[in-house]
């Protein structure tokens, strides 16, 4: 198993993810800001026209803005049409298996140079209208219909973690506080704020002093969404845009000295409702996914070295801490508790803040994500650096793990 040729990524580049700041631009004007950005990283330059296909990932243009075809508008505003453009639909994992799809497409020899984008503007609606086209990422037959959204299935999860492994919501609350101290680091993250300062400000408003992080978590300030997941269990609504170019290794050199190589990928989906699994707390799409791209890059979980992880909500972290391999079963949120996977732990996850605090725009995630890897392993992810990292993964989940992308990445 493996690729015919290697692939690497030669340039990165994204906006900024925020709930307000893009309003009034179209998703398209927040995607060509991040294209741009790639294309400025790219130590010997890099014009659109080099690229000879382009993947874009995203959830639902369609219903967030009203324009569907979203490949050809996307091409369009990147001054490449006509070229061949393909839109990648598999809900909050579409950039992640649109850059998969980027990979397959140089291995095979189709094209030496390819662009990946991931893009969502979703601030236009209002939360309740977010949460229902989110909805159609989850089963309408089973789920949707009696009442089921996002929040309340990644619920049930949690309930079902907690039990089987007899623990409780504070492991959920060390996720947050890690990834909220993360994302004061990274200037690209949609909160800017940590939890001991993110409770200042939010009691002062009602006279109130919270004497930790989580004295303020547990306090009605941070209400339950669907229990047991509170507001800072949950990512936010975002807008945000990243975009990724991918070169055959043969080529590579042409645009930069130092590549990051693709080495490993995969992917698997599941059955969407939750019903029909075995275990809530493991997604069985997110452990094949994984084994593919270990296999490939003939790597073992102890070689990773820095991972952005899926945590749309916190419990999702947890589990990926220990469907990737990271941590034995029921031991992710122990291992997160004792700062084992902090910005300076032994195995730092979700250095950028995560979907919890960096923001989650679907559509752009997978392709954010591999940005930060790129930045991650050339050292430049300036403060929120891991230090000497030279492999690290990316894992994206759609929905609920109807589909899972993974990658793995060593410094060239
Ligand atoms: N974490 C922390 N704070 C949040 C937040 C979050 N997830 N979501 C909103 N806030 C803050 C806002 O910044 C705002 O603060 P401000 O008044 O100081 O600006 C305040 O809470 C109210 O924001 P608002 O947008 O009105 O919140 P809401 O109640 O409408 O929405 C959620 C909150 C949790 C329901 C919404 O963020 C949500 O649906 N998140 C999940 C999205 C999702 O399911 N994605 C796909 C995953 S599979």
């Amino acid at each position: 198993m493996g690729l015919n040729r290697g692939v690497s990524i030669v340039g990165a580049g994204m906006t900024r993810f925020h709930n307000k700041l893009h309003a009034d631009k179209t998703g398209r004007e927040i995607f060509v800001e991040a294209a741009l950005d790639a294309a400025e990283s790219v130590d010997h330059g890099f014009r659109f026209r080099d690229a000879e296909a382009l993947f874009i990932g995203n959830f639902t243009s369609d219903v967030f803005e009203g324009q569907g075809h979203t490949a050809a508008v996307m091409a369009d505003w990147l001054g490449i049409n006509p070229t061949p453009a393909y839109r990648i639909e598999d809900a909050c994992a579409s950039s992640g298996a649109a850059l998969n799809l980027g990979v397959m497409t140089i291995a095979s020899g189709m094209a030496d140079v390819v662009i990946v984008g991931g893009v969502e503007k979703m601030s236009g609606l209002t939360t309740d209208q977010v949460t229902d086209a989110l909805a159609l990422a989850a089963d309408t037959s089973f789920e949707t219909s009696v009442g089921f959204t996002f929040p309340s299935i990644y619920a049930a999860m949690a309930s079902a973690y907690f039990k089987k492994y007899n623990t409780t919501w504070d492991q959920l609350a060390a996720v947050t506080i890690k990834n909220h101290r993360n994302c004061v680091l990274n200037p690209k993250a949609q909160f800017q704020s940590d939890i001991i300062a993110t409770g200042q400000k939010m009691g002062e408003k009602s006279g109130r002093v919270f004497k930790d992080e989580m004295d303020f978590l547990r306090s009605d300030l941070n209400p339950v969404i669907s229990s047991p997941l509170k507001l800072f269990d949950c990512c936010p609504v975002s807008d945000g845009a990243a975009t990724i170019i991918l070169a055959a290794n043969e080529v590579a050199r042409k645009y930069t000295d130092s590549p990051v190589n693709i080495i490993g990928m995969g992917q698997a989906s599941d059955t969407i409702a939750l019903h029909s699994r075995p275990d809530f707390t493991t997604l069985r799409a997110a452990v094949k996914a994984s084994e593919y791209a270990y296999k490939m890059a003939e790597v073992t979980p102890k070689s990773i070295q820095v991972a952005d992880v899926h945590d749309c909500f916190t419990i999702a972290e947890l589990v990926a801490l220990e469907d990737l391999g990271f941590f034995p079963k029921g031991q992710g949120g122990k291992a997160t508790e004792e700062g084992r996977t902090a910005l300076n732990g032994e195995l730092p996850i979700n250095p950028d803040g995560g979907l919890k605090a960096k923001g989650h725009p679907v559509g752009a995630t997978g392709a954010a994500m591999a940005y930060e890897m790129f930045k991650q392993l050339r050292g430049q992810a300036n403060k929120h650096q891991v230090k000497g990292a030279e492999v690290g993964l990316i894992h994206n989940v759609g929905a609920a793990g109807a589909s899972v992308a993974v990658q793995i990445y060593r410094r060239g």
